[in-house]
Formats: C-alpha cells, structure tokens, sequence
C-alpha cells in the first residue's frame, strides 16, 4: 500500500473568515491506496505532480444556498482545484499510461478519476471553438506538456487558467489600441501579469499596482511603464500622476475601482476580472463605492466576465499562440513555489490573504 494524503474540506469558513489550517482545512496523512490493483472502473488512475491554490476556491467554500459562478466544496472530502496529474493507469480509450492532464483534480496525492459517461478527454492542441463545454475545466490531456522544455509549474501558471482568464479577456474585452493607457490592479498576480504583457505586446502604456515592493520591480521587469506599491502610494495619487486611462483591468475591487472611475476617459470600460479586496468581508463591512455618479456623467461601462464567458471564442488562439509567445520569450511568468502537499493548506490561505514575494502560487506535490 501506498500513502495517499490529501487536503480535507473540513468545515465552511463564516462569510468573511479566512480558512484556518486544522480548522477549516486539514491536512490527512492516514489514506492509503494500492496502486497496481485499486479498481478503476472503466476510469484512470492519476498520480498529483502540481496544486495551484486560486482566489477562486474561496468562493467554493461558501454556503452551497448563496448566488454564485461556480460549485461550492463537499464538506469532508478533499478540496479540489486546477493541477497537473500524470496518468499510472487507465481503462479509458482516450487517456493513456504516462499522459499529463490538465484540469480540475482533488488535492490528494493519487486519485481514481471517474468514469463519466459521454465525457470526452479532450487532447488540449484539438480544443477549438465547437468542441468546448464546460467539462473542458475537468483533466484534459496535455500532449506537449512534458516536450515543452518548460517547468511543470508554468503549465499551471501562464499556460494554465491565469493564463487563459488574461488572453481571452485581453483579447475579448480590451479592445487595445497603441498608446492608448491600461492600468492592471493586482499587476504581480497570475492573470495581472500577463495582463501587463498582452498590453505591452500591443503598444500600449501600462500603470500596475501590487502589494510589495518585490512585486514592483516583477511589473517593471514584464514593461509596465508606471508600477507601484499601493501600501506606499495611494491609488488616487498614482493615477492623477500617471493617467488618464483608457482601460481598467480590476483583479481587486473596492477602493481601486472607485479611484479607476475618476481616471478613466469618457466612454471607457472597467473590466471587471476580480474582487479579491471584497471577497472575504461580509457585505455590511465592504468599500462602498463614492464615484459611481461618474459611470453615469462619463457614460462609463464596467463589464464583469468569468473565464468560460470567452473560452470557446478564444480558446483555439489560445493553446496555439500563447506556448508560441512563450517559447519566443515574449511572455514569461514566474511561480512562488510551495513543496509538499503537507503544506498546501497554508499556500491556500497565503494565496487569499495576498503575499510578499511575486508570481503565482503553486504547490509541488511531486516532481515525476
Ligand atoms: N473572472 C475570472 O474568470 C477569473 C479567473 C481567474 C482569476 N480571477 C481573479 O483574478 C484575480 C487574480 O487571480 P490570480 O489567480 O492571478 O491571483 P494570484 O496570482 O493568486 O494573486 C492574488 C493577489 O491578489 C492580491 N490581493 C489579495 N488580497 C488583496 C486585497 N485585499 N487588496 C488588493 N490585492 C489583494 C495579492 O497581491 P498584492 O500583494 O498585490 O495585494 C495576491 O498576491 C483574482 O481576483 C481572481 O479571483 C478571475
């Protein structure tokens, strides 16, 4: 038998409460499998190589009974998320012995992947407008993940959901014109700093705001022309020194926002990507929005999107252009990597609470 620990939902977080470690989540060290003989049901069996703790899987903890985008967690089960798997073993025509997926998997070290019935294992080059559903979020094949050349991690990074959620909002919503002026709150995460690279590859002038200093020098080092610290500089002062700006790209909500609606020009457009700011405050303790007048005088548009709004327009360019670029070194990104999934829980919260060093966050579960 083999040691099969995994992240346990233990328990739902109050509206506003960050998960706690042992409380919330808890790390289960006990689970065994047998890898040769557990049954696979007409399914595959998975091996975890890499984690990646999103914003996102605060809203999957949320009481099942309030609106939202996306499913909420089981409670006392494993939670999961996006990762990288490679594949032990398999009954499944369309999934192969030592294949790397992509997708949504639980955070455990080995898992049995369910047969679903009609579900077909996408090979990620074959993704195209017409063959997209949501199920495309589940494990899919990636054939080019291990030629790459690239770290395992980058996969869940640039070339994995932040990746996507920039380019098809980037190419979906900006409508970017050369020298026209973006700013990019939340500039240092995953899906801000390839926001600052699309729009640079576009000619465009780039104002990003982030929380430390280290992230500052990250925004520079992808071109953003006016980068800074918004613990040191106020988002009010940085945007009448270096704005107006023609387009918003929010990763944060609140208060930047507010500030986005003064420098905006007329008849622009906030994009609405995230609301990390208000997330986790409870409704009676969130930033109440002062400018809103300004959306109308200004006849501004704020348009919110999640990721699957734009995926089947945009997603054929996406697998074919973005490792294209990368390879090139016109985009790049960098990882904060955690090793062990013992210690996935606290990447987790690390993650919602925002930390010091730049690039998105991933978990090392296992390196082959
Ligand atoms: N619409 C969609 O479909 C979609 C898909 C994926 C992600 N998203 C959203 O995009 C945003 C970025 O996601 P990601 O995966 O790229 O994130 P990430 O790499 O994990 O980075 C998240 C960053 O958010 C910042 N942050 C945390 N709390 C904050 C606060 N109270 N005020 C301001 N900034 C705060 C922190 O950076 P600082 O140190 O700079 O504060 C933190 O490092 C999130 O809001 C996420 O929910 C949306």
């Amino acid at each position: 038998m083999t040691s099969n620990p995994r992240v346990v939902f233990a328990e739902r977080p109050a509206y506003g409460e960050l998960p706690a470690v042992g409380k919330h989540l808890i790390f289960d060290s006990s689970p065994t499998i047998d890898l040769d003989n557990v049954p696979l049901n007409g399914g595959f069996l998975t091996k975890t190589l890499i984690l990646s703790p999103e914003p996102a899987m605060r809203e999957r903890m949320r009481d099942p009974s309030s609106v939202s985008y996306t499913t909420t967690f089981v409670v006392g089960a494993p939670l999961i998320g996006f990762g990288i798997v490679v594949v032990l073993r398999s009954e499944k025509d369309d999934v192969k012995a030592g294949e790397y997926m992509y997708g949504m998997t639980p955070w455990e070290a080995y898992t049995v992947q369910p047969y679903v019935e009609g579900r077909v294992e996408f090979k990620s080059e074959e993704w195209a407008p017409e063959t997209f559903d949501m199920d495309s979020l589940a494990l899919r094949v990636v054939p080019s993940l291990k030629d790459a050349g690239l770290p395992l991690t980058t996969h869940a990074s640039i070339l994995g959901t932040p990746g996507l959620t920039a380019f098809v909002g980037f190419e979906g919503l900006v409508e970017a014109k050369a020298g026209s002026t973006i700013f990019v709150s939340s500039g240092a995460s995953g899906v801000g700093s390839m926001v600052i690279q699309l729009a640079k590859l576009k000619g465009m002038k780039v104002i990003a705001s982030a929380g430390s200093d280290a992230k500052v020098e990250y925004m520079r080092s992808l071109g953003a022309d006016f980068p800074f610290n918004y613990k040191k500089q106020s988002y009010e002062s940085a945007l009448a020194q270096h704005g107006p700006i023609n387009v918003f790209w929010d990763n944060v909500g609140g208060e930047v926002l507010d500030a986005a609606l003064v420098a905006l020009v007329p008849r622009s457009r906030a994009i609405i990507c995230g609301v990390i700011a208000i997330d986790n405050a409870p409704p009676t303790e969130r930033y109440r929005l002062k400018n809103t007048d300004l959306i109308l005088k200004k006849r501004l548009e704020l348009r919110g999107f999640i990721v699957p709004d734009l995926i089947p327009q945009f997603i054929g360019r996406f697998v074919v252009e973005v490792p294209m670029l990368v390879a090139q070194g016109k985009l790049r990104s960098v990882e904060c990597v955690t090793e062990g999934i013992e210690n996935a829980p606290q990447a987790l919260i690390d993650t919602l609470k925002g930390r010091e060093a730049p690039g998105k966050p991933v978990v090392v579960v296992a390196k082959e």
